[in-house]
């Protein structure tokens, strides 16, 4: 048996999630069963969805979301001991989980077996992994951009706007973004955007839009939403694609926004607008993984994490991220 920790999640949000919300929990592993392995989180992931989903969710539950570990106990002939995984058990140091649970939305799953020892396996929780896929497929599938279309991402300097913007610019499109400080759009620019600009010191978004994508946009992957959304979907071109990936300028709101209302918009410029949740192509993740990896070697894909240190500021992490202190990945490392 071993001494784990755990992070319930203690209270309703309201508003920005406070550390209060949170509660620590310090408990014995129970001994495994046939068929279970006992991993030990290295890096555990906060996400931007944690803050949506959980308004559906029970309190007293362990806090959603994924981690990356060693199997350090096994009872698995298929998960000897020293295999690594990805998990969704939530804000855990040590996960007791069973390898016989095929539910493939939930299944633990190992990490590519010619995954390069020299990438931290923290990608497995970014850029190749559910972030990483997301950018992926939501773009190459839902926008399908050809080469000379302009791409525009909001939240460009994330984990999946940065590699939106980077995939768009490999598939020889011109990349446009937006981001919360300087300091984020200076890196978009060194990634190879072709443009970006800071959304909280632009004096009109409008204009902002105008001066950044002069020619308009033909494809749109959103993950900001509401106010910001409507905006942009006045620069799109006509037959432009949308591939509505997250709404974030809205998770922290107690109440749902109201209009303005954007079918006359789609109508009149015949846009294909679509919502996605990346887990409907797991089945091709693999392939998407490796994709990733191959580009990362070529220095195609260029990355950044924000790490924070220690279990115990996992709350503190998740905070962060959603007030914006993440360039790149925000993840946490045991
Ligand atoms: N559909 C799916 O399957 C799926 C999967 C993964 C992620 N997502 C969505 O994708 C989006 C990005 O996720 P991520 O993991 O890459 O997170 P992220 O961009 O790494 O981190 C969140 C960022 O959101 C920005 N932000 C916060 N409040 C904002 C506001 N009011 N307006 C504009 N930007 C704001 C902040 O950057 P700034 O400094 O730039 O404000 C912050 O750094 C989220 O909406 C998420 O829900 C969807």
């Amino acid at each position: 048996m071993v001494k784990s920790k755990r992070f319930v999640f203690a209270r309703q949000f309201e508003g920005l999630p406070k550390e209060s919300d949170f509660q620590l929990v310090e408990e014995e592993t129970p001994e495994l069963k046939d068929g279970e392995i006992l991993v030990e989180s290295l890096f555990n992931s906060v996400d931007p969805y944690m803050r949506p989903y959980t308004r559906r969710l029970p309190t007293g539950i362990t806090m959603i979301g994924e981690g990356c570990g060693r199997v350090i106990e096994s009872k698995s002939s298929d998960f000897p001991v020293g295999t690594v995984v990805m998990h969704r058990y939530g804000w855990c140091t040590h996960a007791v989980l069973d390898t016989k649970n095929k539910d493939p939305q939930n299944i633990i799953r190992k990490a590519p077996a010619d995954y390069p020892k020299d990438l931290p396996l923290s990608l497995l929780l970014g850029a190749v992994g559910m972030p990483g896929m997301t950018a992926y497929f939501g773009l190459l599938k839902l926008c399908e951009p050809k080469e000379g279309e302009t791409v525009f991402v909001n939240g460009a300097a994330g984990a999946v706007g940065s590699l939106v913007g980077q995939i768009a610019k490999i598939k020889g499109c011109k990349a446009v973004g937006s981001a919360g400080s300087d300091a984020k759009v200076a890196w978009l620019k060194e990634l190879g955007f072709d443009a970006a600009f800071n959304y909280k010191t632009v004096s009109s978004l409008d204009a902002a839009l105008k001066e950044a994508a002069p020619n308009g946009i033909d494809c749109y992957f959103d993950n900001v939403g509401a106010d910001f959304s409507s905006t942009v979907l006045n620069h799109m071109n006509l037959f432009g694609r949308v591939s509505i990936c997250g709404s974030i300028s809205t998770y922290n709101d107690n109440e749902p926004a109201k209009g303005p209302y954007p079918f006359v918009t789609i109508l009149s410029k015949q846009l294909t607008v679509t919502g996605f949740i990346v887990t409907r192509w797991i089945k091709e993740w693999p392939k998407g993984m490796e994709q990733m990896v191959q580009w990362i070697k070529e220095g195609k894909i260029k990355y950044r994490e924000h790490v924070t240190e220690g279990f115990e500021n996992m709350p503190k992490a998740f905070i962060g991220m959603l007030v914006g202190e993440n360039t790149g990945k925000a993840v946490v490392k045991l």
